[in-house]
């Protein structure tokens, strides 16, 4: 019992934050290159024009994988550097250098898992209107057939959309990621429309011109709810909360089942067409087929989640963290909970297998004087949420795979690089790798398929 004998144990990390070359070899500029360019709007000044410097050091950083004994690496295309300008033309660098990064992924006997989109929206787009526009679904389902056409000879594994929530959420509600704006609530609700649309028409296309048979999935993010004890009725309210809709119109973003019931079912919430019908598009039901074609695969980021019980009136309740709650670097807090009930509920839901498409913390990590960085808290954290999903898997929720989030320390967006998620160290002034003791902890738990922990 435990994992299943071909688990996907994994690293995930995303073009923008690790890539560097954020002007070479024909790429076109994308929303977060300008964004960076925009005093003020990201920590210290920083951007993602070098990060870790991936683009060029790519083989190395693959070298350290195989040495890490990882089995799948979760990466994502920049579409810029695809498409320059999100549509027509094909930058031919572009190619080569994911198809290199695929070949040198497969030579080591890592499986690749693709990821379309995660947040660096073509800029020439976006002066089209981006997401706003409705041909934004047509323009994303060309890139997806593109991809199609080049990758999928030899690799299988594809997600659409990486935490929709976010994209919209943060970009356009709270207006602190690229573009950096605060737009109308009823626009949020149509580009979170277009959005769903062109994940359908993502799927379609990529079915259609895919060399081999593919598997699809999506990967949303959430905050997960997890009951505050083993009674019926608390189990049952934690699972209301985290299929819940907020209340606040500004907040809406962050939730689960309006993002994923369209993917899945083909409808949006009863509860988020009661609240929000009258800010939301009129769509059709064409519209919903389109979005909810099938998919293989269910991803899901997950970092942390709230406690919840069944209150006085029947209702969930938030139970109230105290002071001194075990939280990481960022203020996120430590709830391991969260990776046995979050899988579990969204199996039970949606019913697909399930690939934890990002988890990890970011820690005040630092070299030691003895030169290496040690990382307790981090190997602790990975412990006691591993161990839950290992409850999960072990309870028969169908758990494919974990990606730890992330390989490598890299841009982490508007806080540049004052936080650091990954497994192993950069040294961002020599571009040096150092692997953080959680590093070689991860390598011993593949090692063992998770039976290392209990
Ligand atoms: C979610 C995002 O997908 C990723 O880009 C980000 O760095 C991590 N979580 C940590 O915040």
């Amino acid at each position: 019992m435990g994992f299943c004998k071909d688990f996907a144990w994994g690293a995930a990390t995303s073009a923008y934050q690790i890539e560097g070359a954020a002007y070479e070899d024909g790429k076109g500029p994308h929303i977060w290159d300008v964004f960076c360019c925009d005093n003020g709007r990201i920590a210290c000044g920083e951007s993602g024009d070098v990060a870790c410097n991936h683009y060029h050091r790519f083989r190395e950083d693959v070298a350290m994988m195989k040495e890490m004994g990882l089995k799948a690496y979760r990466f994502s295309l920049s579409w810029a550097r695809i498409l320059p300008d999100g549509t027509g033309a094909v930058n031919e660098a572009g190619i080569r250098f994911y198809q290199e990064l695929i070949d040198a992924l497969l030579d080591a006997g890592i499986e690749p898992y693709i990821t379309l989109f995660h947040w660096d929206y073509p800029y020439a787009l976006q002066q089209r209107g981006g997401w706003m526009n409705p041909e934004s679904v047509e323009w994303f389902g060309n890139y997806a057939r593109v991809v199609a056409e080049y990758f999928s000879d030899r690799v299988v594994n594809f997600f659409t959309l990486n935490e929709p929530q976010c994209f919209i959420g943060l970009s356009y509600q709270d207006g602190v990621h690229a573009p950096g704006v605060k737009a109308p609530v009823q626009d949020t609700f149509l580009m979170a429309h277009h959005v769903l649309m062109a994940h359908g028409r993502a799927v379609q296309m990529m079915r259609k011109y895919a060399k081999q048979e593919i598997r699809i999935g999506y990967a949303p993010t959430g905050s997960m709810s997890y009951p505050d004890s083993d009674r019926p009725e608390d189990i049952e309210a934690a699972r209301t909360h985290l299929f819940a809709i907020p209340e606040q119109a500004d907040r809406w973003t962050w939730n689960v089942s309006f993002w994923s019931d369209p993917v899945l079912f083909g409808t949006y919430p009863e509860e988020a067409l009661e609240r929000y019908g009258h800010l939301m598009p009129k769509f059709t039901q064409e519209e919903m087929r389109l979005i909810a074609q099938p998919i293989d695969i269910y991803g899901q980021n997950i970092y942390n989640g709230n406690r919840i019980r069944c209150g006085k009136d029947g209702k969930p309740e938030i139970v109230p963290r105290w002071q001194g709650f075990p939280k990481t670097a960022l203020n996120w807090p430590v709830t391991p909970e969260c990776l046995y009930w979050g899988p579990k509920f969204l199996y039970e839901r949606y019913g697909k297998p399930i690939y934890i498409t990002e988890n990890g913390l970011s820690c005040h990590d630092a070299v030691s004087v003895d030169g290496r960085v040690h990382d307790p808290n981090r190997i602790d954290f990975l412990h006691r949420y591993l161990r839950c999903l290992k409850q999960s898997a072990e309870d028969g929720v169908d758990i494919r795979g974990y990606f730890q989030w992330s390989l490598m320390d890299n841009f982490e967006w508007h806080s540049g690089y004052a936080e650091r998620f990954g497994l192993v160290f950069v040294d961002y002034q020599t571009q040096q790798r150092i692997w953080k003791d959680s590093a070689y902890w991860y390598r011993d738990l593949i090692r063992s398929n998770g039976d290392m922990i209990d």
